[in-house]
């Protein structure tokens, strides 16, 4: 059992956790990530880290409650213990020698960018993070962002609520066409990175993205994280998440990624019925 030691509610339906992980604190590296079941009998979900400390002992991650196990995840408090926390899995960013880098993160995304900036920056990189949401609300990791030495940060939302109005592709394009980049790495919905790589391709700036398919060991053995990239078959959890994202077949993760919709509707649905939070 992990006991957890911190949480904190970001905005209406993001969330930070810290559980207590000693072993796993003392290994993480920026770009890894978890599997984590909440308790006995429960589906296990991959969440990355956003923080650890190896003094400490502690693992953080921050999540979108968007069903059934990120619902039932938002109602623990500190103290209480999840039944499973697997990691790190996947392997870590590669974050020496990338020059001048962008760092994309779109809402909840942005829990990856933070120690994908931070470990670029202490490996040397002049990094400039682009941090996109849908409206300021839902920006994640804001003030910690611009709290790291040495890097910028542009603000994007989709309604001008905060920073420039647009998409994150615009500041993107920016940067490509004044021939500021080195590299770019974009984590977020499938969608974003799909337009961040085809931004960079036209400018031959290398870009990797962190991929998100549905996982359900986290080790390499069930190939529901099958994903293709170029004409090789690969496995997110342990070939990834990052991967070329020029290379990207896009349609076949947005499509894998929609094949249990209609079950995690109903699991939701009948949770949301015996939840005592909805009556
Ligand atoms: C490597 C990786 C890292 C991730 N890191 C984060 C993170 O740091 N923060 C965060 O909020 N989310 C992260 N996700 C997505 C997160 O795993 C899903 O939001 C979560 O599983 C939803 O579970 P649910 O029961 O609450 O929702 P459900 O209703 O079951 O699913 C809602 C949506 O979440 C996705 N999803 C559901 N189950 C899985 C699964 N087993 N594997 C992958 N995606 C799933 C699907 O797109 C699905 O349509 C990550 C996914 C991957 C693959
Ligand atoms: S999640 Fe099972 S092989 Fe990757």
């Amino acid at each position: 059992m992990f006991r957890i030691v911190h949480t904190r509610q970001i905005s209406d339906a993001v969330f930070e956790m810290g559980v207590e992980a000693p072993r796993i604190a003392r290994k993480a590296k920026a770009g890894q990530f978890l599997m984590v079941r909440v308790a006995e009998g429960g589906e296990r979900i991959p969440l990355t880290f956003s923080d650890w400390s190896a003094e400490e002992d502690w693992i953080r991650f921050i999540y979108m409650r968007v069903g059934k196990t990120t619902h039932q995840l938002s109602h623990l408090s500190v103290g209480d213990e999840l039944a499973d926390v697997v990691g790190p899995l996947g392997t870590p960013t590669h974050v020496e020698g990338v020059g001048r880098v962008a760092v994309i993160g779109g809402g909840v995304g942005a829990a990856v960018a933070y120690p994908v900036a931070r470990a670029m920056s202490a490996a040397g990189a002049r990094v400039t993070v682009i941090l996109g949401a849908r409206n300021a609300e839902l920006l994640v990791l804001e003030d910690e962002l611009r709290a790291l030495p040495g890097v910028t940060v542009n603000v994007v939302t989709d309604d001008g609520s905060a920073g420039e109005k647009g998409l994150v592709t615009a500041p993107l394009k920016r940067l490509c066409e004044a021939g500021a980049l080195d590299h770019a790495f974009a984590v977020g919905p499938a969608i974003m990175m799909k337009f961040c790589a085809a931004t960079t391709a036209e400018f031959g700036v290398p870009t990797t993205v962190s991929l998100n398919p549905i996982m359900v060991d986290g080790t390499g053995m069930c190939g529901a994280c099958r994903v293709t990239i170029g004409d090789q078959i690969r496995f997110g959890c342990v070939d990834g998440p990052d991967f070329d994202g020029h290379l990207v077949n896009w349609e076949e993760l947005m499509s894998r990624q929609r094949v249990y919709v209609d079950d995690e509707r109903v699991a939701d649905a009948d949770y949301q019925r015996e939840c005592s939070c909805h009556k």
